[in-house]
């Protein structure tokens, strides 16, 4: 079968050393349900697990977005890899030689290719300057300016720090040199093509440069900070086929595997903040690029970890982005904490004047809940010594308490302001309570009009789960799946039905499954869902099988139901023909031509008694 390079003894392999349920257990937390395992799905945010694995089988389902596939596709999935990129991985992990050639060496396709020579580029841009920061008198007063910072050379080089310096076209003409084409420099964002068309000069000059990784670890982008004050401070890469600053967060690659162990990431504003805070001993810290968290970010970040904790500058606009995230983070499934930091200082000043050990210990290991944050915060917009003032926090402060689903979590806190202003906790629990039910009110009424199940695939995932039962299939589509769950695990009865229904499935994707199948089993493969999946390369086939798998197929099987599914699914076409005619019948009557309703009546009765 074809894989484009990789030998199908691979995949074969592959797939016998990564057990379906090892490869999803080190993302998702299974537990045993009867044959299934279950979790909470990792690819949408959902309360009540609809995750499914079964080992039996080699595959995963999601009933509530519809993913499902076989260890491989989850790994595509889950780190977003293509095909060859999931396989190449799983191999290196189980120490099977990789023999066949890159996947990504992009021969066969131009996209891959200068995306290649883009990431090769930016390589050796990043090594440039980080050796003329280095090693050159030209880079003396960047280095000089790091290490004032307390930067010290051991993080320059784990962070592969650099200097670009004044010149117009040091790295224009170093890439020249190593015939790189300068348009394609220019799209990715290294260099920038003069006025007058007569060539290219560097992006970057002048500056600080930290190298800016995806989470491979390669080189995808660059920023430069400039060497004293001034604007603008920063000058990062634009977004270019590489680069997605909505997606992409400094650190990551580094920080992923503490941050795996631990379940736990802590998110800096700045680059400085995260290179200093990795030197005191923060191994799992990360930061958005100049724009604020996205979902898109977070959606990453709760693949690797289930809690985040927010190290964002101590002045107003540190704390503002602080209280933007946390609904972000918080969406995407992750307990969020606020590691709270002394007015207007950010954490790399606080590393410089206080030390690591403290930092650590006073910052990082202390972090105040979301809740509390949001409360310490609207603090300080009332004041305290007024009675107006109080009381407007009160009102303030039991809104935020409202919110919260858990009776006990409100309790606590609002305990806690009974304590602090000397209130009745019974009059606070009032207003809580009457706060619930404006906000449940507000509310839209979900249930009602719920008619979204789609198979996934839409926006509104959290109010899909609501009342998602799935749709009540026609008969013979019911059929179809039947049949080709039995099909997917016995090659004598895909044989059968071979025999007995060729390729007449009436969903496009079953027949196709179908077609696939008699194929996979005419190669003299035995059955195995798991490595007829991998042999689809096709996400709907793929998502339609896992599927098909997932139905509760606990009913014996044996020739006679075999049979009637065939017959269910060979009458739709006489059903069809049966409708036709019906309809032509209601025509025939409604025009008055009662002798021709009458013909098609007969035809009509003897059609339905052949059924
Ligand atoms: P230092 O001043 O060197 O300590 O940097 P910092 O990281 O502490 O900077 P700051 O807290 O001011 O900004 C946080 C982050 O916002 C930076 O790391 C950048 O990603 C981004 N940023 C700050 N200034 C600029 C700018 O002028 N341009 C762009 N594009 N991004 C900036
Ligand atoms: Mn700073």
């Amino acid at each position: 079968m074809a894989y484009g390079k990789i030998p199908d003894s691979v995949i074969e392999a592959v797939l016998k050393h990564h057990d379906i349920v090892e490869t999803v257990g080190k993302y998702v937390h299974l537990s045993k349900n009867g044959k299934y395992m279950k979790g909470l799905c990792p690819f949408h945010s959902e309360k009540t697990p609809s995750f499914t694995v079964t080992p039996e089988k080699g595959i995963f389902y999601c009933y509530g977005c519809g993913k499902g596939g076989n260890a491989i596709k989850f790994i595509e999935e889950i780190e977003e890899y293509s095909f060859p990129e999931a396989v190449r991985a799983m191999a290196e992990e189980a120490g099977i030689p990789i023999t066949w050639s890159g996947s990504t060496d992009g021969q066969s396709n131009e996209g891959n290719g200068e995306r290649d020579k883009l990431v090769q580029a930016h390589e050796l841009a990043a090594k440039l300057y980080h050796y003329l920061l280095m090693n050159t008198t030209h880079g003396q007063p960047a280095l000089q300016y790091l290490r004032g910072r307390g930067v010290t050379d051991k993080q320059i080089d784990q962070f592969l720090i650099g200097y670009a310096p004044p010149e117009w076209d040091t790295l224009a003409r170093f890439l020249e040199k190593r015939e790189f084409d300068s348009a394609l420099m220019e799209k990715g964002g290294l260099l920038i093509g003069k006025q007058d068309k007569s060539g290219y000069i560097d992006r970057f000059r002048d500056r600080v440069m930290f190298p800016i990784w995806n989470r491979d670890g390669k080189v995808i982008a660059l920023a430069g900070r400039m060497l004293g004050e001034g604007q603008p401070k920063y000058l990062n890469s634009p977004e270019t086929m590489l680069f997605n600053k909505s997606r992409n967060l400094y650190n990551f690659h580094h920080a992923r595997v503490a941050l795996r162990k631990s379940r736990r990431v802590v998110l800096f504003e700045g680059y400085m903040d995260v290179v200093k805070a990795w030197s005191a001993g923060v191994h799992n810290g990360v930061a958005s690029m100049g724009t604020s968290l996205t979902e898109e970010h977070a959606a990453v970040l709760q693949r690797n970890a289930d809690e985040a904790i927010l190290c964002y500058d101590g002045d107003n606009a540190g704390q503002a982005a602080a209280l933007k995230t946390i609904p972000i983070l918080e969406k995407a499934g992750l307990r969020v904490q606020v590691a709270m930091l002394p007015k207007g200082m950010d954490p790399d000043e606080f590393i410089e004047q206080n030390g690591a050990h403290a930092f650590i210990r006073e910052i990082i290991e202390h972090p105040v809940s979301a809740t509390k944050f949001k409360l310490l915060y609207a603090k300080k917009n009332h004041i305290l010594l007024e009675e107006e003032g109080q009381k407007n926090y009160l009102l303030e402060a039991v809104r935020i308490i409202a919110v919260l689903d858990s009776p006990t979590e409100r309790e606590f806190y609002l305990k806690e302001l009974s304590r602090e202003f000397d209130m009745s906790l019974d009059s606070l629990k009032q207003d809580c309570f009457n706060e619930r039910q404006q906000l449940q009110k507000m509310k839209p009424q979900r249930d009602n009009n719920d008619n979204s199940w789609n198979n996934g695939r839409n926006e509104n995932r959290e109010n899909r789960r609501s009342s998602s039962a799935p749709p009540v299939l026609p008969a013979y589509q019911v059929a179809e799946r039947k049949l080709l769950a039995q099909m997917l695990q016995s090659a004598d009865i895909a044989n059968t039905v071979h025999q007995k229904l060729g390729e007449a499935f009436h969903v496009e994707d079953h027949a196709a499954l179908a077609a696939y199948l008699y194929a996979y089993y005419a190669q003299g493969h035995d059955p195995d869902v798991s490595r007829f999946i991998a042999s689809l390369q096709d996400d709907r086939l793929e998502r339609a099988a896992a599927s098909i798998l997932m139905m509760d197929d606990d009913m014996p099987f044996d020739e006679q139901l075999l049979d009637d599914y065939v017959n269910e699914i060979s009458k739709v076409p006489k059903l069809r023909e049966i409708e036709q005619i019906k309809e032509a019948m209601i025509k025939a009557e409604r025009s008055g031509d009662n002798l021709k309703a009458a013909q098609l009546g007969i035809e009509m009765y003897k059609l339905q008694a052949r059924l």
